[in-house]
Formats: structure tokens, C-alpha cells, sequence
């Protein structure tokens, strides 16, 4: 097993930068999610692992060995793409076995490695059947099983669940995660998807048209988005945005149909910004509609309803606040009528506080 080191890396494709300046470190073990949207280089970086694109300067190491310079099958790494990649015309276990045979791994140990995937991945049953004869779960669960075959130091992952209905995709999810944690092996799981990232990941690394914008755990990126656009990436719906102007002596942020007093660490962290543009960050269970008492300082904000999401467990009302529309999450009793002037309670202590210029986040939420 082996750490993967992303060490000051840039790649271009012929004039164009696609990754800046990348160093990021997964540790042995570790599941690394790398999210963020489509064309921001998260499977540029991937196939920089895997070998299959170089690597324009820096190091890429997987455990203590510089790989720059290495081809892809000296790398003990396995990927499993979007596309599966099965071969149309073997066998489900031809498919799973070719790889240990090219190696000339001895047929008793191939037996029972493939015989130890087919157990875990429940694929036992099919693997006389050629991959066309299974459906798009099954065939996800064969490129996995191949990848688990060759037992490599890491485990790439390159936005697997991409082709599967939602229903599936949640399975295989869980799947996916529950064999990480079983077999331990250091894994870099590529995805768009920001619920994939928050369930699947030990820790989740934004990239942003090829710049790391944070790296942290699930809940440090929620908790504590570094900017406005970890801020607004992680958490649905997304997080809520103000925008206001701090007072001078720092203590009140008001804007367009509201305004604000600054308790504890927003409090603290303003100190000395008054007269500053700020973005105002509240997540949508932050603004409440119910009348329980929260303990802590509320404010209250009056928005004209424009849209009512019944989801069972809560309603989400979204609203307008002058210029701005906000999503509320309230009791799914308490569902208001469309145009109808609600009165939500903001919870002071927990909004969040991004400068407006730098985008970059000054506290809260903690
Ligand atoms: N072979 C290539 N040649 C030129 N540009 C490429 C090539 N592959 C990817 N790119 C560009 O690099 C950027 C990052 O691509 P990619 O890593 O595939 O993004 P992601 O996987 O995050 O969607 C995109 O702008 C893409 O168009
Ligand atoms: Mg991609």
C-alpha cells in the first residue's frame, strides 16, 4: 500500500494550462475524493497518476517512488473508468482473470482472487456471461471486480457512477465505499458530484479550472468553506449569499432588505474591515421557518415567496429578499402560500462571512 503525492504539479496541453500549480498529498489508505465541474482538470490529474498523460513539471510520487518517468503498468495502480472499458467479447471472468494472466500470476492464485472479487462484488453467478448480457450495474460491478483482482497499492476512480440511473448510482455508492473501508486500499475517486464527494471521501479535495481551492474532510468543507466557491460548490440546496457593506465600526452588515448584527466569531474576525463589501453566507437549515427556539441569536428576515418544494421531511420555500433569491428550509407543516410574506429566523451564529473582493472566507459556521 502507498501514499499518492501530487508534488507542484502543472500540465499543459500544447499552450494550455489545464492544472497550475497542484501539491496535494493522499495519504496510505486514504479515500481522496477530487470534485469539482466539468473541464477543471480532475481527470487530467487522475491519468497524471495513472500515467497516462505526462506530467508538464513537478513530481508525482506513489508511496516513495517518483513515477514522472514510469509506464502505466509499473505503477501498481487500477482504474476504473466512466465507460467500464470491459472487453465486448470475453467472459465475464476472462475479463477479470486477463489481466492476472498477462502477468503470469499462477492459476491457483488468479482462482481465488477472482473467486474472492466475484464473492465481494456478488457477481458469482454471472461470470460465464459476456458483458453485453448484463445490465449497466452489473457491468460497474466487473470493471470494480477487475481492478480488485490485481490488488494494486492504489485504486483510481474516474466518475464510475456517471452512466447508472440515480437509484443505482446510490447502491453502488455505498458499495464502492464499503469496499474501500474493507480493503483499505488508497483510493482517488474523480466525480462532479458534490454528494458523492460528501458521502464517498475521508477527505475531498475542490479543484477550480485547475486550482486546488481547499482540501479537508466533509464536514470542514460544510462547516468551513475556505471561499465563495467551495462555499456555493458543497451543500444542496446551496448555500445563500448576501451581499452588504460592514458598518464602520464592524459590528452590522447590511444590504439590500436586511441588516445584520455580527455575533461571536464573525463578530471578531470583521474586527477592523468596517466599511468593506461582504458576502453574507447562510445555508438553507440556517434560515428557518419554525417558531422552536434555537438558542442561540436570530434574526429575522420577511421574503416574498416565489417557490414552495415539498419534500416530505421539510419544505423548501424559496423567497425573495429584495434583489435576491434565498432558500429556507421549514417544517413540512408550515408550508406558506406562493406570494405570501413569510417571516424567517436567521441564525446569527451560524452564518458565514466572505470578504466580497478576495471571495475568501473571513469565519463563521464554527
Ligand atoms: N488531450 C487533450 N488535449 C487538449 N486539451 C485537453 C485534453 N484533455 C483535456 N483537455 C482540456 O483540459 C481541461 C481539463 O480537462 P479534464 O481533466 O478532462 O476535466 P474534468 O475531468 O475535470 O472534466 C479541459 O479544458 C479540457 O478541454
Ligand atoms: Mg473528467
Amino acid at each position: 500500500m502507498a501514499g499518492v503525492v501530487f508534488d507542484k504539479i502543472r500540465k499543459c496541453y500544447g499552450d494550455v494550462e489545464v492544472i497550475r500549480d497542484l501539491s496535494l498529498e493522499i495519504r496510505d489508505e486514504e479515500f481522496m475524493v477530487l470534485v469539482g465541474p466539468s473541464g477543471c482538470g480532475k481527470s487530467t490529474a487522475l491519468r497524471m497518476i495513472a500515467g497516462l498523460e505526462e506530467v508538464t513539471a513537478g513530481e508525482i510520487r506513489i508511496g516513495d517512488r517518483v513515477v514522472n518517468d514510469l509506464p502505466p503498468k509499473d505503477r501498481d495502480i487500477a482504474m476504473v473508468f466512466q465507460s467500464y472499458a470491459l472487453y465486448p467479447h470475453m467472459s465475464v471472468r476472462e475479463n477479470l482473470d486477463f489481466g492476472l494472466r498477462i502477468k503470469k500470476v499462477p492459476r491457483a492464485e488468479i482462482d481465488r482472487r477472482v473467486g474472492d472479487a466475484a464473492r465481494i462484488l456478488g457477481i458469482g453467478s454471472y461470470l460465464d456471461r459476456k458483458p453485453r448480457q448484463l445490465s449497466g450495474g452489473q457491468r460497474q460491478r466487473v470493471a470494480v471486480g477487475r481492478a480488485i483482482v490485481r490488488q494494486p497499492a492504489v485504486f483510481l476512480f474516474d466518475e464510475p457512477l456517471s452512466n447508472l440511473d440515480a437509484k443505482l448510482r446510490v447502491q453502488m455508492r455505498a458499495e464502492i465505499t464499503s469496499l474501500q473501508r474493507r480493503l483499505r486500499t488508497t483510493t482517488v475517486y474523480v466525480t462532479h458530484d458534490q454528494v458523492e464527494a460528501m458521502t464517498m471521501g475521508h477527505r475531498i479535495a475542490v479543484l477550480d479550472a485547475g486550482d486546488l481551492q481547499q482540501v479537508g474532510t466533509p464536514l470542514e468543507l460544510y462547516e468551513k468553506p475556505a471561499n465563495l466557491f467551495v462555499a456555493r460548490f458543497i451543500g444542496t440546496p446551496p448555500m445563500n449569499f448576501l451581499r452588504g457593506r460592514l458598518d464602520a465600526g464592524g459590528a452590522r452588515v447590511a444590504g439590500d432588505g436586511f441588516d445584520l448584527e455580527l455575533v461571536g466569531k464573525a463578530r471578531a474576525a470583521a474586527a477592523g474591515m468596517g466599511g468593506r463589501d461582504m458576502v453574507v453566507g447562510v445555508r438553507p437549515e440556517n434560515l428557518r421557518g419554525d417558531r422552536r427556539e434555537s438558542g442561540g441569536p436570530t434574526a429575522t428576515l420577511r421574503l416574498k415567496v416565489a417557490l414552495v418544494e415539498t419534500l416530505g421531511h421539510e419544505v423548501q420555500v424559496h423567497g425573495r429578499l429584495g434583489d435576491t433569491t434565498l432558500v429556507a428550509k421549514v417544517e413540512p407543516h408550515d408550508a406558506p402560500a406562493i406570494d405570501a410574506e413569510v417571516d424567517l429566523l436567521l441564525e446569527l451564529d451560524r452564518l458565514h462571512l466572505f470578504d466580497a473582493v478576495t471571495e475568501r472566507r473571513l469565519t463563521g459556521g464554527d
